[in-house]
């Protein structure tokens, strides 16, 4: 059993990685300034799993407060999921990412090193890729960060490899993100976008419930097999579950690692809205748009080195992950028919 703080802890990712850690036995204290999450999320978890988390409300740019907090609640490893995401806006306020993302990064290694926890599990995104020469991507592909978001990502692999490298940190993993989707099959935790969802799941998932008119498909003229857009999608326990194993597996094991965490597969929108019709017996209308600069026709994840590092695999497919992200939206618009 290993103690463990979550930044960013209420957030999406980190609120299903503290159930796959609690059902694993860990003990879990979340850490998080609520600038993009519930308040109520510490309590959902709660009546999930029957367990009280600690949180401590608080800014990972704080390293005052985050030492503090490491005092209270002393950890074997920090999981660092606290960061802002949202594409566009780190393009138009790129000092506002690098402040949230590579600053509060380094204020928290400050506050491990200060507390003496030198173990780190880093969300890192498949957005480091850019447009990648080939799919399946492996680990070693090139890097072609495309915008700021990337960018601070890489920045902060970077770090985290750094200080393993020269002895600061005993171990880090860094895991690259394909595209994470779905909830809790309890709906009692899920993803809230704030203002319109940049993914295509919760956007999709407001059009069923009536919430937005209809579906913008960007792109019908890819190189692929119906022309629309490929992803990796990945149910979000799959990814809580990854978490799990990666932690068990820095904790024995010292050094640097980066791995992909995807299920291998690419579906295209077009495939993932058949697929939500088919789980949820909604009418998803579309609308074909031109598609957006900089997107990619194409990528999906070689997730082999997770299962050979610590022996992890999506064991979910996108009608889990269809059926879980309509469950959680349709609690939320307080439709019951589901
Ligand atoms: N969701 C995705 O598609 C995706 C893909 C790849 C990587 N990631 C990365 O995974 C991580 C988690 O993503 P998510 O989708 O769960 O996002 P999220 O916004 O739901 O969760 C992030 C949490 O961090 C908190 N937070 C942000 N800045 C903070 C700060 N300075 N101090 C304390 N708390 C802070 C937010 O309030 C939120 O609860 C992020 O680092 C994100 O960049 C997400």
């Amino acid at each position: 059993m290993a103690r463990v703080l979550l930044t960013g802890g209420a957030g999406y990712i980190a609120s299903h990685t503290a159930v796959a850690l609690t059902e694993r036995g860990h003990a879990v204290f979340l850490l998080d300034n609520f600038c993009n999450s519930a308040r109520d999320v510490p309590e959902r978890l709660r009546r999930l799993t029957g367990r009280t988390f600690a949180v401590i409300e608080a800014d990972v740019r704080d390293a005052v407060a985050v030492s503090a907090a490491l005092a209270a609640f002393p950890v074997d490893a920090v999981i660092h999921f606290a960061a802002l995401k949202a594409v566009g806006e780190s393009e138009t306020n790129p000092l506002l990412y690098y402040d949230y993302n590579i600053i509060g990064t380094i204020r928290l290694l400050e506050a491990m090193q200060a507390r003496d926890v030198h173990r780190i599990v880093f969300s890192s995104s498949a957005t480091v890729y850019g447009q990648p020469d080939v799919s399946p991507i492996q680990e070693n592909a090139p890097t072609r960060v495309q915008n700021i978001y990337g960018r601070t990502k890489l920045v902060m692999e970077d770090l985290c490899a750094d200080l393993a490298r020269t002895g600061v940190l005993k171990a880090v993993a860094n895991l690259r993100y394909f595209n994470p989707a779905g909830a809790h099959p309890s709906a009692m935790i899920g993803e809230t976008p704030t203002g319109v969802p940049n993914n295509l799941m919760p956007y999709m998932t407001q059009v069923a419930t009536g919430e937005r008119p209809y579906l913008n498909v960007f792109g019908n003229d890819y190189e692929t097999p119906d022309g629309t857009g490929v992803r990796d999608y990945i149910h979000v326990m799959d990814l809580a579950e990854a978490h799990a194993l990666a932690l068990e597996h820095i904790l024995d094991n010292d050094g640097a690692l980066t791995v992909n965490l995807g299920t291998g597969t690419g579906i295209s929108v077009l495939e993932m809205v058949r697929a939500f019709e088919s789980a949820t017996g909604r009418k998803i209308p579309l609308n074909f748009a031109p598609r957006r600069p900089g997107d990619v026709a194409s990528y999906y994840a070689d997730p082999s080195l997770a299962a050979q590092k610590f022996g992890w695999k999506a064991n979910r497919d996108v009608n889990d992950m269809c059926r879980d992200a309509w469950r959680w939206q349709a609690k939320r618009a307080g439709i019951n028919d589901v």
